[in-house]
């Protein structure tokens, strides 16, 4: 069964405003799927501080909950894990049902490809559309067997009983999702598996396993190949997940686009490899200090201060790409305040993501009269001739977007209105709550005149 969001979501967002105060972001997405997922596979207790209350890592808490697997939580953002070790897994009475989240489906292909029971793995529309063949095919090398929808598509079923064998495996993207899934399969596998990438991807996986307690060797060009031998075990740690760089992205946009912002953003995630968006606004002109630089639970945290500052185009390294592949949507709307042209290319993954991203933005960018070209992997947008001379002048006519039920498109589109000539309205918001719970509360306390409206 494909479900959808019950409840459908309007955002209307009023033109202009600026931001101020301080505020937090909720807890990393990445970083809570995989506190579950080790959690329930350690030996022990584990506690999880800073855990995303949102519809995502919910999934995947619900999954494991329907393995067997004791979860208390989350209250104020703790989560108790009660361990049932890599064998104390149950068989589910249902197919786990993972919603819009294609980590918990990525990653627990790999993980579920090593039970003895079978298990199928369903999701939402949006889900029930994305490519598994990525993973599944890479599984089957290592001895897994499982069955999908026509072209590679959810659900799995997951054959339990398979005896996985270590494989080194070249990945042809740039993705963790994949590498993830594989070393998780990996920790159950015969011999060693051997996982590299062509660039950098983010690195929770490797950091989380060790902090476990679980050897990963690190190797390669930028830290490129991860290999973990299989037959180990986890043991219960103490998790603290930073706030998520990815939710603050659209605050670091918004202070920066709108005239007499300053903000402060505390505790955020800093993590070298998912930090592209810094690097990017900063080579765009943003005016970003972090400051009290700490480690929390083997993660590098900072609270980030964001003023209004003069944009300017650019082209985005390559290198970049895949350390700032989710914020793409918000520093589109950045490059439409920026002075001149920005540039991005080789981002085809953007057109697999929760929405095809490339099309939606660029649609929306258009219906609001950017001046934006889709590319096959990636966009050209000029931004606004005017933004250079006055940082107060709109940039987007006011208007209705589609944001396709895609969390980061709406919040893209709501701090667009910042620098809007009239309202803009974004449609099918619901699953804003897949990563950022309370996005209209906190942004409305920041100064963005947002409301959402349930329909
Ligand atoms: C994620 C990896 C990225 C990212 C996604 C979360 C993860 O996906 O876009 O939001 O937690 O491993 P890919 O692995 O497909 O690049």
């Amino acid at each position: 069964m494909v479900r959808t969001n019950d409840t459908e979501q309007t955002f209307i967002v009023r033109p202009g405003g600026s931001l101020s105060g301080e505020l937090r972001v909720p807890g990393d997405k990445s970083i809570s799927h995989r506190a579950i997922m080790l959690g329930a596979l350690a030996e022990g207790t584990t506690v999880i501080d800073g855990f995303l209350d949102g519809e995502d890592a919910l999934a995947t808490l619900n999954a494991f909950r329907a393995m067997g697997v004791e979860i208390d939580g989350p209250v104020q953002g703790r989560v108790t894990v009660h361990g049932v070790g890599m064998r104390g897994l149950k068989p589910p009475q249902d197919p786990l049902y993972l919603g819009n989240a294609g980590t918990a489906m990525r990653l627990m292909a790999g993980l579920m490809a090593a039970q003895p029971f079978t298990v199928t793995l369903t999701g939402d529309q949006s889900l029930s559309g994305r490519p598994m063949s990525r993973v599944v095919e890479p599984l089957r090398a290592m001895g897994a067997s499982i069955d999908t929808a026509p072209d590679g598509r959810p659900p799995l079923v997951i054959h339990g009983a398979a005896r996985l064998r270590g494989i080194n495996y070249s990945l042809p993207m740039a993705s963790a999702q994949v590498q993830s899934c594989l070393l998780l399969a990996g920790l159950y596998a015969e011999g060693e598996t051997i996982t590299t990438v062509p660039g950098v991807v983010r690195d929770h996986t490797s950091r989380m396993l060790q902090g476990f307690g679980y050897p990963v060797t690190v190797s390669g060009e930028h830290n490129s190949t991860v290999a973990v031998q299989g037959g180990g075990k986890l043991t219960a740690t103490h998790i603290a997940v930073p706030g998520d760089v990815s939710s603050a992205a659209f605050f670091m946009v918004a202070a920066s686009i709108a005239p007499g912002s300053q903000i402060r953003l505390n505790h955020v995630g800093m993590n070298p490899t998912r930090c592209g968006v810094v690097e990017i606004l900063k080579m765009m002109g943003a005016d970003i200090s972090v400051e009290n630089e700490s480690l929390a639970g083997g993660e590098p945290v900072a609270d980030l201060v964001v003023r209004s500052a003069r944009l300017r185009g650019v082209i985005i390294p390559p290198h970049l790409v895949p350390v700032a592949i989710d914020e793409f949507p918000a520093l589109f709307i950045a490059a439409a305040c920026a002075e001149g042209q920005t540039v991005l290319t080789g981002a085809s993954e953007l057109r697999i993501k929760e929405s095809d991203r490339i099309q939606a933005m660029a649609d929306g960018l258009q219906a609001l009269s950017v001046d934006a070209q889709p590319l096959a992997d990636g966009m050209i947008i000029n931004g606004s001739t005017l933004s250079g001379s006055a940082d107060t002048v709109p940039v987007f006519a006011g208007g209705q977007i589609n944001s396709h039920g895609d969390h980061r498109i709406a919040m893209a589109f709501a701090v667009a209105a910042l620098r809007a000539k009239s309202d803009i309205r974004i449609l099918d918001c619901a699953n804003v709550a897949t990563s950022f719970p309370d996005f209209v509360g906190l942004a409305s306390r920041a100064g963005m005149r947002i409301e959402g409206k349930c329909q």
